[in-house]
């Protein structure tokens, strides 16, 4: 076995080939390479494809390429990628290939979910090195018991600290904005809860459609793909209590803390919850197939496009709050966007007209800004209100959501990465509405690709 040099590390990614190797993970490296503070790192890639150094050099050198921002340490780091082809679910290829990684080992699990579950059985017999890593793509695990299990494979090859279950939306600047808004001010904190709130929305409504993604979308579906993973992290970070610092044990329990008392709006998902999928339709200059006529897609799977669902957070902070989640594809309006609606004044004074709405805080994740909108009066008459905007842009952060994870693994800081036991509160919160779906208690609405989505929506 290979003597580990502490300062030395290398990045093995299982799955080298794939499209999330290509698309996010290379770029955010690229970005995090370019830092001044970059780790000293080697990069190994596997994966069944027949490929040689050569072949996985050009593939990161092109991934690198427009997120290195003209650096030299990319480059070279690019140039000296190694690739071996291995059955990753095979102990001793797995062997194999962790003796040729020197110095600490980042295992980087860019592999379908049964994959990734395959080869954590098979590292099992392989001996890994002190300070091991192991980082893991969403979604973990495809349901509760599945996340259970996994976890408990995992304790078995490292402790919790150096596993890294990613969630980018953990690395947006703007995700992470919510904890400035929220714990540096004096003038919010105060009047997040009960007493002041009336719903907090949160929404990712994106444009883009399948994206010849269906061999995993297909499985997975939006309220795996979005709600259960990213949008449950962000409503945590807006919920939880306030941590006494941002160390990894302190935020995380937080986070935990809110996960475990969320549960569906009156564990009713006939009503709190919603489904659709995208027809035929155009945004923009793209014409739309029908998601079920995208190639890859088995119709019959009814798997949704478009997921909403209302929970409630049984505690004294949030008790009667609804928390409104929605995710959708193929829509026409990229909404996205956290918003805490509040309550109404307890009494607007006589005499002072046009009250027509609330006060709501709105933190949007694309584009990336804080916005409050407020009643003033209003330039004409003094006696009626007019509602205005307050409105900051956020510049994005130092590094993609990416390479901000990616800092976190390498710098061997879990702050940032989803801990074991909220993985399993995630699919605890959303396995009822599940259950439902899967028994057709809840119909699949369909909504035209380039739409607002279905009528009637639970968000608003
Ligand atoms: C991914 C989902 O995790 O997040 C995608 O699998 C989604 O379906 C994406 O489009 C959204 O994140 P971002 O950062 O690309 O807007």
């Amino acid at each position: 076995m290979m003597t580990p040099d502490p300062g030395r590390q290398t990045l093995l990614i299982l799955g080298a080939s794939g499209d999330l190797t290509a698309r996010l993970l290379l770029p955010g490296l690229a970005a995090l390479l370019a830092t001044p503070d970059a780790p000293d790192l080697s990069l190994v890639g596997a994966g069944m494809e027949d490929w040689d150094d050569q072949r996985w050099r050009r593939r990161v050198h092109d991934s690198f390429a427009t997120a290195a921002g003209g650096s030299a340490r990319p480059a070279a780091v690019a140039d000296q990628a190694r690739y071996l082809r291995a059955d990753v679910t095979q102990e001793q290829e797995l062997r194999r290939l962790l003796d040729s990684c020197p110095g600490r080992v980042v295992i980087y699990f860019a592999l379908p979910p049964a994959v990734t579950v395959a080869a954590c059985a098979a590292l099992r017999g392989a001996e890994l090195r002190p300070g091991t890593r192991l980082v893991l793509e969403k979604p973990f695990g495809t349901d509760a018991a599945g996340a259970r299990a996994l976890n408990e494979m995992l304790a078995r090859l490292v402790p919790e600290d150096q596993i890294h279950r990613v969630d980018h939306f953990l690395g947006k600047s703007t995700v992470l904005n919510i904890l400035g808004l929220r714990f540096a001010n004096r003038i919010f904190e105060p009047v997040l809860n009960n007493a002041h709130v009336a719903g907090v929305d949160i929404v990712f409504d994106e444009d883009l459609a399948l994206e010849g993604r269906a061999g995993y979308y297909d499985h997975a579906g939006a309220l795996r793909d979005m709600v259960q993973s990213h949008l449950l992290q962000v409503m945590a970070l807006l919920a939880m209590e306030a941590p006494p610092s941002l160390d990894a044990r302190e935020l995380r329990d937080r986070k935990a803390e809110v996960l475990r008392a969320t549960r569906l709006w009156d564990d009713d998902p006939a009503v709190t919850s919603r489904r659709a999928r995208y027809t035929a339709g155009t945004i923009g200059d793209r014409r739309l197939p029908a998601y079920a006529d995208e190639p890859g897609v088995e119709a019959a799977r009814q798997t949704e496009t478009l997921a909403e669902i209302v929970l409630a957070v049984d505690n004294w902070r949030w008790a009667g709050v609804p928390f409104r989640l929605r995710s959708g594809k193929a829509l026409a309006g990229r909404r996205k966007e956290a918003v805490v609606t509040f309550r109404q004044p307890p009494h607007v004074p006589d005499g002072l007209r046009g009250y027509e709405q609330p006060d709501r805080l709105r933190i949007g994740f694309g584009p990336d800004q804080v916005r409050l909108d407020v009643n003033v009066n209003g330039p004409d008459d003094p006696y009626v209100i007019d509602p205005v905007t307050l409105s900051a842009d956020f510049g994005p952060g130092e590094l993609p959501p990416y390479g901000e994870v990616l800092r976190g693994v390498f710098d061997g800081d879990p702050t940032l990465s989803v801990r074991g036991d909220t993985a399993e509160q995630c699919w605890r919160i959303v396995e009822p509405v599940l259950t439902s779906w899967q028994g057709g208690a809840v119909p699949l609405l369909e909504y035209p690709a380039g739409s607002a989505g279905p009528g009637d929506s639970l968000v608003s």
